[in-house]
């Protein structure tokens, strides 16, 4: 197989695990532009072979469909790969409330089983972790040294936070023990094209209630802060960090500039869409089970990503709702989730 080198990118012959995801078929893409060979290994559980539609018959793309449960697939799907991009994972707050245990398997056997095939093949990995592990700190610019607020590990909420926190002890423990050449990435709130609503993923659940004309639900007051971050801006970041030495055995915070209420959020949709839709507030208890936490706020600090590799997170957050609209209209998710979309025609008259 030829492999084509683009000019200061040494190709390599990477895996992606989750590479059917959201997140995860954006880095593929980026990576065969970039000159690399791909391993996709994905169950597809909540990822989609239509996410890797645009390069299915790709001649540098190899796509394997089993779980990261299962070392001796996880082993065969890195054979000759010499990095790893570890994104395979239970994923959003509803999947994880209602399913803790395989949200935990999954998370922390199965990234073990990562770990330990990339130390046998000598293979370099990318984590990607989340913000989620640090809780319900609401500091003003969190670092990546700040502490971890977690509610009652009883809680399935914080299941996920705890297992993305195990994911990462133990990454930084095969880097000290073992010499894995190991680095870490904490995104906060990813959006684009792709990301689906289904596993209570805000964005797009709002985005697709505007575009049928149906209330836009918001959870709690509404006053809840995010820090949304552009999938195009954090995919190649994440690619520069893994490739650069200084990152072996450090975590680094990879998220947006700007701090938004989800209220404020919604009624940004409904302007941006032109859709008349209205907000409808929903108790927390209504929307998953009595005694959910959320997070008050949670806004990142980029520094020590910005210092590495010049992470800077530039499209704006109109841009974004623009695009995840004409992605859910052209996939046809919605038709295929059973909700006509009555609240599209203005919309669609704008693409
Ligand atoms: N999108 C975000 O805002 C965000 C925020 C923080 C962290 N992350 C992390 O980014 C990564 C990707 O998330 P995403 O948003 O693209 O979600 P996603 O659900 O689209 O991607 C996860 C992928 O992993 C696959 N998968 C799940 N279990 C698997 C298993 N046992 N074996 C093999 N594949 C399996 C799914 O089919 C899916 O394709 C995850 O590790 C997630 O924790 C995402």
């Amino acid at each position: 197989m030829t492999v084509s080198v683009y000019p200061g990118h040494g190709a390599r012959r990477s895996l992606v695990t989750g590479g059917a995801g959201f997140v995860g078929s954006h880095l593929v893409e980026h990576l065969l532009g970039l000159g690399d060979e791909v391993v996709v290994l994905d169950d597809l559980s909540t990822g989609s072979a239509r996410n890797l539609a645009g390069v299915a018959d790709h001649p540098r793309v190899t796509m394997v469909h089993g779980s990261i449960l299962n070392p001796l697939t996880v082993g065969e799907a890195m054979q000759s790969c010499d990095r790893v991009f570890h994104l395979a994972a239970a994923v959003g707050v509803k999947l994880i409330v209602e399913q803790p245990l395989r949200g935990l398997r999954i998370n922390i056997h199965g990234t073990e089983n990562v770990l330990t095939a990339a130390i046998e093949r000598q293979a370099s990995v990318l984590l990607v972790s989340t913000s989620e592990v640090y809780g319900k700190n609401t500091a003003d610019r969190l670092r990546e040294d700040a502490d971890r607020v977690l509610g009652d590990p009883l809680l399935s909420r914080w299941t996920y936070a705890g297992a993305k926190g195990i994911d990462e002890a133990f990454a930084k423990a095969y880097c000290d023990q073992e010499g894995l050449d190991v680095s870490i990435v904490r995104l906060f709130n990813t959006v684009g094209p792709r990301q689906t609503g289904r596993y209570g993923m805000v964005l797009p659940n709002l985005v697709g209630q505007a575009l049928r004309g149906q209330p836009l639900t918001v959870f709690g007051d509404g006053l809840q802060t995010r820090c949304f971050s552009a999938v195009e801006d954090v995919v190649p970041a994440m690619v520069r960090i893994e490739r650069d030495p200084r990152a072996r055995g450090q975590a680094y915070n990879l998220g947006g500039a700007r701090e938004i209420s989800i209220l404020d959020l919604a009624h940004e949709i409904i302007r941006t869409l032109d859709s008349r839709s209205v907000v409808e507030l929903i108790p927390y208890d209504q929307a998953y089970a009595p005694g959910f936490e959320d997070m008050r706020r949670r806004v990142p600090d980029n520094t020590k990503a910005h210092d590495l590799v010049g992470y800077e997170p530039r499209t704006s957050l109109t841009s974004t709702i623009m695009r995840v609209a004409a992605d859910l209209l052209s996939r046809e998710r919605l038709g295929s989730d059973a909700m006509p979309l009555a609240g599209a025609d203005s919309f669609r008259g704008a693409l």
